[in-house]
């Protein structure tokens, strides 16, 4: 008899049809299962689910359901799956790292020139059919070239957008991270550890890609903020809670520093009201993984590990614990 599983999120077609050869399959519809008793109760007699970044899995989620040894998401950041309690019930856990590594580190340096270069604002300006004149201040923003890269998270993707301005764009990048970087990793990237207040002096356009834990919860509140250069801007593609939203929107609003753009929220999909009345940042939905190949190859990535897991009736019940 084939394993049940759940897939709790949207996923693509061809993705549901594999995992249909491998599973009895559940889908969710339209849109993800976000309610805990709905969650609860579809999981029961299931093997497996299949997730992203949401729903939250945690001990009671796990003990709500007892036939489940197996979670697998198509996120790489897995803040929302609780380790330890999966590990204590012997759930297997895996996440999708690696694929979506260029495709978000194009995303976090687009993100970035959007923001120094203050594109959202001015479409806007544009479309409210608010530009009569040709002004040398219309809109006149930061340079990204040759100016300082701060990264604060080292890891694939912080590499991948270090490598972009550093060998696309000529900046000097300096970062910070828990573990510093082999000296030849560092020669190639161009990079210099810094200790965190001096990344956050230094640099001229700070990227954020460090993953979310209790230790990186509110990494950058208001005393960080007020570390930075009042011409700096900031970028978000890790997690939301990683910023303090409300701090952030102050230091925009009183131009403490100059912009910033986000596309990760604490919270979300609800935003810190305060972000959405200030003019000086871009916000974009949580797409920065959002190309269709990548997306399928994360999807695909789930899938194979889903199978891995349960497939061919291994991991045939819970051990207990
Ligand atoms: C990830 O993979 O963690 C992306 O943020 C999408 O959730």
């Amino acid at each position: 008899m084939q394993a049940k599983i759940l897939v709790a999120i949207p996923v693509f077609d061809a993705v549901l049809e594999r995992l249909r050869e491998h599973f009895d399959v559940e889908a969710c519809g339209e849109s993800a299962i976000t309610e805990r008793d709905e969650l609860v109760a579809r999981l029961q007699g299931k093997a497996g689910i299949f997730v992203a970044g949401t729903p939250r899995i945690d001990a009671a989620l796990l003990d709500a359901c007892p036939d489940l040894r197996a979670v697998c998401s198509m996120a790489v950041g897995f803040n929302n799956i609780d380790l330890a309690a999966c590990t204590a019930r012997r759930v297997l856990v895996s996440n999708a790292p690696g694929v979506l590594t260029e495709t978000t580190a194009d995303f976090g340096f687009a993100l970035m020139m959007a923001t120094a270069r203050r594109i959202a604002e001015s479409e806007h300006f544009l479309r409210a059919g608010q530009w009569t004149e040709w002004r040398y201040d219309l809109f006149a923003g930061a340079d990204v070239h040759r100016a300082t890269l701060g990264v604060l998270g080292m890891g694939r993707i912080g590499q991948a957008i270090a490598r972009r301005g550093a060998l696309g764009f000529g900046m000097p990048v300096i970062y910070h991270n828990r573990s510093r970087l082999d000296a030849g990793v560092e020669q190639q990237l161009g990079a210099r550890w810094v200790d965190k207040p001096t990344l956050l002096r230094e640099a001229d356009h700070l990227v954020i890609v460090v993953p979310y834990s209790a230790e990186s919860h509110h990494l950058i509140g208001a005393a960080e903020l007020a570390l930075m250069k009042p011409g700096a801007t900031l970028t978000n593609v890790a997690r939301g809670g990683v910023v303090d939203d409300a701090a952030l929107a102050q230091a925009l609003r009183e131009r403490r520093i100059a912009a910033a753009g986000l596309d990760v929220f604490e919270g979300e999909p609800a935003l810190h009201p305060d972000l959405l009345t200030v003019p000086n940042v871009v916000l974009t939905p949580h797409i920065a993984s959002a190309s269709l190949p990548t997306r399928r190859a994360m999807a695909d990535l789930a899938a194979d590990n889903l199978i891995a897991a349960l497939g061919n009736g291994r991991n045939a019940g819970r051990p207990p614990t």
